[in-house]
């Protein structure tokens, strides 16, 4: 089918995985310089004092930095209607903390706007993606400290005003959601938890802080201009219950709650619901809250929904079933239904469907899908050519069920697929996981000269974008 008109095709990154350029231009270290290469089976590392001769994939990655301009105009010859990328926070304010803005920091992101708009593409800036300034997690534990909610609300004010004339689409934090299990800290929050430290509690208190911070920036961001969209983001962990025994359903409703919902929840609707109260209340989790907060909140509500969709899994409350399966930020059970990615990641279109219908019923806002695709190992033909015919497979199928979902009366802005280009893997800091429509020469200890080349997935989402949806073939 073809999707309405002015639908939002494009491909989705994040500065801290393909920018590169992390002590150019005044620049300061965030929490992903501070994260060390790592593969499939050995973890990265954080590591709060570099180490020397340690490879850090952030600082170069794919080098954006110095290669806009190319990167620019091939996503222009695909059709991008919207580009997804994020603000290195620390390319505007080093340290986190200081009072006015990097000047040069600011400058190159009004050349890369200025090339997107060049190339008649649209940009969707997401705030805050994985990229806490270290500083502010050397000071005040990242977003465990209150302090940091005005950092980042004199952050949005620079960036609002600056680029309030060519910026529409805004997202205030990537996956936000993350912040609801452990490995979520660091990445989503800059927090360090310390040995015998409750995790959750942090957890929970940096992700209150977030949520204070992103209804400020809304609120904020309507005041400096009316026509600003503004979005949360939610890493949507789709969970079936492994059966229809009625304990796998309560437990895989409450797992969708605290995992994927209390977040929508507190942005879309402007409460904390009562599942999370409760929630609360039983882990020993007493957020600190300043008198206001509650009224921030309510006042401060997104335009729009969007979320990350990459697989589902399964939850069984029976303990001898529980055969585990890998996943976006969080794994599960094992699904006897689905197939998975050579990284565990299993692949199920249809849930992409159901997951539409889930969010749209309950939010009942505009829905975008900022984040979709298959990580998987390319190879360079003899004569040059990289055929991913399994990456075209599996964006079709989830490209298909979003159709269906949206002649089931969802409304949907549009669709960013996940790493356009190839850039660093954030679960692994791996390069050999690879997502985009282009090839980066450049492998997972930084070896190869980062020239770029066209995927056989390129020609094939030129035509997908040209046809609006409607050739997928
Ligand atoms: C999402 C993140 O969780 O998944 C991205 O927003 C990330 O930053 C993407 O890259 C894919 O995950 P990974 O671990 O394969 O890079």
């Amino acid at each position: 089918m073809k999707m309405k008109e002015g639908f939002l095709w494009g491909g989705a990154t994040a500065a801290n995985q393909f920018e590169g350029g992390w002590n150019k231009g005044g620049k300061g270290p965030s929490t992903a310089d501070m994260m060390t290469g790592g593969t499939h089976t050995s973890p990265r590392r954080i590591t709060p004092i570099l180490e020397e001769g340690t490879y850090y994939p952030s600082h170069e990655a794919i080098d954006f930095y110095g290669h806009y301009k190319e990167d620019i105009k091939m996503f222009g010859d695909m059709g991008f209607k919207t580009f997804r990328m994020s603000i290195n926070w620390t390319r505007i304010f080093p340290n986190g903390d200081e009072l006015e803005p990097n000047e040069e920091g600011l400058k190159f992101y009004d050349d890369v706007f200025d090339e997107l708009k060049k190339n008649g593409i649209e940009p969707l800036v997401t705030i805050s993606h994985y990229e806490t300034p270290f500083g502010l997690t050397q000071k005040y534990n990242g977003w465990a400290g209150r302090e940091v909610i005005e950092c980042y609300v004199r952050y949005c004010e620079t960036i609002f005003k600056r680029y309030k004339d060519k910026v529409k689409y805004w997202l205030t934090f990537n996956e936000i959601n993350c912040l609801t299990i452990d490995f979520g800290a660091f990445m989503g929050g800059g927090v360090l938890v310390k040995e015998g430290e409750d995790s959750a509690k942090l957890r929970f208190q940096a992700l209150h802080h977030q949520f204070v911070a992103s209804a400020k920036a809304v609120k904020l961001g309507h005041e400096i201009n009316p026509d600003f969209k503004i979005g949360c983001m939610i890493a949507y962990m789709t969970l079936y219950p492994l059966t229809c025994n009625p304990d796998d359903i309560l437990l895989a409703q409450k797992a969708d709650q605290i995992q994927n919902m209390l977040c929508g929840d507190v942005q879309v609707r402007g409460y904390y619901p009562g599942f999370a109260l409760r929630h609360f209340e039983e882990k020993g989790i007493d957020i600190k809250m300043e008198a206001g907060d509650l009224d921030i909140l309510k006042e401060g509500t997104v335009d729009f929904y969007s979320f990350s969709y990459y697989m589902s899994n399964a939850v069984s409350a029976d303990p001898a079933k529980q055969e585990e399966a890998k996943g976006n930020l969080l794994g599960g059970l094992k699904n006897p239904y689905l197939k998975a990615s050579d990284w565990g990641w299993q692949i199920d279109p249809k849930g992409l469907r159901w997951t539409l219908n889930h969010i749209y019923d309950r939010y009942q806002i505009p829905v975008m899908v900022v984040e979709n695709g298959l990580g998987a190992v390319d190879v360079i033909e003899d004569d040059g050519s990289i055929n991913d015919d399994y990456r075209i497979d599996y964006l079709r199928d989830h490209i298909v069920e979003m159709e269906e979902a949206v002649k089931d009366g969802v409304e949907l802005m549009g669709y960013t697929m996940w790493g356009c280009i190839d850039l660093v893997s954030a679960s692994t800091g791996e390069m050999k996981k690879r997502y985009g429509f282009i090839y980066v020469d450049k492998d997972n200890d930084g070896n190869g000269d980062m020239s770029r080349r066209p995927k056989k997935s390129f020609y094939w989402y030129k035509k997908v974008i040209a046809s609006n949806g409607e050739d997928l073939v």
